[in-house]
């Protein structure tokens, strides 16, 4: 491959050369139609693949043929701790961007959940390193069989978006090697992902895309990573820099495609002498390589295809495993169906859409159901489903004719105020609506001949929303005031969390005994909702970031700076989500892998296999309905320096009732000096 690269090379001029080196277009780059080699065609990610926008501006072309398959985002993938359901889910991507004539699709993204406010969390796995790699290696794996690169992002501490373009992120190099970065050296080098986007941020005095200790002595010495390197779009500032750096390809979100870095200001350069042409020789021999990997070359590619009712059922699946729920105290789920004649839906999440917003994860979804949608038909003609909205959003004022991507390069490309562009004026006139609203919906819920009165809240994408972070957790829209109102009306209330990132429920937790999780759960999300609500599925679904109760619970606010100004320090280190909570006894409302099912477990046997590394044990399920159960294995830690729990592995098996499984779950390795523990989660240890 080395050699076929190197022939093409050899007769490429240095314009040509240059031409596939950054972009020519918003999503590609110049092929080279004298030799036959083609554009290098992106599209976002992870959602599912992004619709089509004018080649050098940020419209939308507006087409009827790039609606697709709305998948769930990587929280809700990450809820389900189900490797395969990461595969498919990767596999729907990959055979989408395929049968969308894509080449790399811009997804998935692992970046570790720092702090419960960063606005693309809900584009992010989990806190926790473990977690995160063991499904992103499955997701790769799932995009590329189908010919299709992926694009692991963001290389690397990309944990906030305000101040995203210009913050440097100051933490010492071991905690960025225990905790930010080995999900991205299982997605390059475990799972191969083809290429690799390159952060925004500062590291160590370097901006990512140019720095020489990430890119050249991590990925290319310490990794031997020979894959491709992408710019996030705009985050090269310097001609010499980029060139001299081991990334390939610089992609921008601004039309002036000759002026980029490594476009004209590069050619001249090296015509001037003053950079070596080999620079852009060795970027060229990776693209050509990718290409050759990809089947671009030889005719021999996979052809994809998108909307099949197979990825539906692949989104459904996994939407269905990803609901956790929080509280059962009364056992009010599942609901039964027999009886029940009557419903009142309360709140805009149970009749809202969310696939198109959030940033560049926006798609345009072939549909989506809502849980309003999910239970009116999963109930059929004899019951009654009514929704009244209960609160209302601010209006939003559009203070630019720009696309917010055109405009991302601004005001040091996020902040914690994008999201509050309130219409002036409104605060009172929105108060009193939804004092009216709220009204309403309390009276409507006192109403007995509703045998059930559920809430749906939570957040929406003006909240989780790339260039945006939260200022606090707290929910929106006056949602504690009418969950406390209808709790006055109706002691029996059932309430439904949908958002991005965690909220603050301290208001009315203690009120709440029925209480689910849903993230953004794609396409069928409402009607998996819907489907665990009625008990037709079990939820199994467990959480992949800790619930603190506010923000301020959390280490990188504890301990470190989140956002920081020019500059963030992560003073908190290793100690990452739960791993500061257990070291410093901080009780969150809902810890790290916490989640119910409507049956029961019991655990018996675990031992400790030093030559398979791997800890094993017998899981029951003691109850009478079949149900999944997530084996968490953890390493106690005794010592001083070292997080109390680390999660080590887990495994997922679906038990009948009465059944029992022999469970294996491998460790990575046997450390020493550590006490193995499996169960469900950390409050919930089941064996010692
Ligand atoms: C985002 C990337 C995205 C790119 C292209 C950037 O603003 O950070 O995640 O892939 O835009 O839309």
């Amino acid at each position: 491959m080395k050699n076929a690269a190197k022939e093409i090379l050899d007769k490429l001029t240095l314009e040509e050369k240059i031409g596939m080196i950054h972009g020519a277009e918003l999503f590609r780059t110049a092929g080279v139609k004298r030799l036959g080699i083609p554009p290098l065609v992106m599209s976002d990610g992870p959602m599912g693949v992004r619709n089509e926008f004018e080649p050098d501006n940020w419209k939308a072309l507006g087409h009827t043929d790039d609606y697709v398959t709305y998948l769930p985002c990587n929280s809700a993938l990450a809820a389900t701790w189900n490797r395969k359901l990461a595969y498919d889910t990767g596999s729907v991507l990959g055979e989408e961007a395929r049968g969308r004539g894509k080449d790399v699709i811009l997804a998935p993204g692992i970046n570790i959940k720092r702090s419960p406010l960063c606005g693309r969390n809900f584009e992010y796995f989990s806190e926790d390193p473990t977690l995160t790699k063991e499904l992103a290696v499955p997701y790769i794996q799932g995009v590329q069989q189908w010919d299709v690169a992926a694009c692991v992002k963001h290389f690397a501490v990309n944990n906030q978006e305000t101040e995203r373009l210009w913050v440097e992120v100051e933490i010492d190099e071991e905690a960025l090697r225990e905790i930010y970065l080995p999900a991205f050296y299982d997605a390059l080098v475990k799972a191969g992902s083809y290429t690799v986007m390159g952060a925004y941020n500062l590291l160590y005095g370097e901006h990512c895309c140019e720095s020489d200790f990430l890119l050249r002595k991590i990925l290319r010495e310490e990794w031997q990573y020979d894959g491709v390197v992408i710019s996030d779009w705009g985050a090269v500032h310097d001609t010499e820099k980029a060139a001299n750096s081991q990334l390939d390809i610089e992609m921008s979100v601004t039309y002036d495609f000759n002026n980029y870095c490594m476009a004209e200001p590069l050619r001249k350069k090296i015509e001037a002498g003053e950079i070596d042409e080999e620079k852009v020789d060795e970027k060229v021999l990776r693209i050509l390589r990718l290409m050759m990997r990809l089947h671009m070359l030889d005719g021999k590619r996979k052809g994809g295809a998108y909307n099949t009712p197979e990825h539906r059922e692949k989104a459904l699946n996994v939407a269905r495993e990803s609901v956790v729920l929080l509280k059962n105290e009364k056992q009010m789920l599942p609901l039964k169906r027999e009886g029940l004649k009557k419903i009142l839906l309360v709140g805009e999440n149970a009749d809202c859409i969310h696939s198109n917003g959030g940033g560049s994860a926006e798609i345009k979804a072939l549909y989506e159901i809502s849980p309003f949608m999910g239970l009116k038909t999963a109930l059929g003609g004899n019951v009654t489903v009514d929704y009244v909205p209960g609160y209302c959003r601010e209006e939003k004022t559009e203070d630019s004719d720009k696309n917010w991507q055109e405009r991302s390069l601004e005001n040091g490309g996020g902040s914690m105020e994008a999201a509050d562009s309130l219409v002036e004026g409104a605060g009172q006139a929105l108060e009193e609506k939804r004092k009216i609203l709220r009204e309403q919906a309390v009276k409507q819920a006192s109403d007995k001949s509703y045998d059930k009165v559920i809430f749906i809240g939570g957040l929406n994408h003006d909240h989780d929303l790339e260039g945006n972070d939260r200022k606090d957790m707290s929910l929106p829209y006056e949602q504690d005031k009418i969950i406390l109102d209808l709790f006055s009306a109706r002691e029996d209330l059932i309430v439904v969390m949908i958002a991005g990132s965690p909220v603050d429920m301290t208001a009315w937790a203690d009120m709440a005994h029925t209480l689910v999780w849903s993230y953004y759960a794609g396409m069928e999300g409402g009607r998996a909702l819907a489907e665990v609500l009625l008990g037709d599925v079990n939820p199994s679904g467990k959480l992949p970031e800790t619930f603190y109760k506010n923000h301020r619970d959390c280490s990188a606010h504890v301990l470190g700076e989140f956002p920081g100004g020019k500059k963030v320090a992560y003073r908190e280190g290793r100690y990452v989500g739960y791993r500061y909570n257990e070291k410093f006894h901080v009780e969150p409302l809902f810890p790290f892998g916490y989640g119910l099912s409507y049956t029961e477990f019991s655990y018996r046997n675990l031992s400790v296999d030093d030559k398979e590394c791997a800890v094993s044990c017998y899981v029951k399920n003691t109850g009478d309905v079949a149900g999944s159960e997530t084996v968490e294995v953890y390493g106690l830690s005794h010592k001083d320096d070292m997080p109390v729990k680390e999660l080590k592995g887990f495994e997922k098996v679906f038990l009948m009732p009465g059944e029992e499984k022999y469970v294996k779950v491998h460790v990575g390795h046997v450390e020493e000096g550590y006490t193995y523990v499996a169960g469900s989660s950390l409050y919930d240890i089941r064996l010692k």
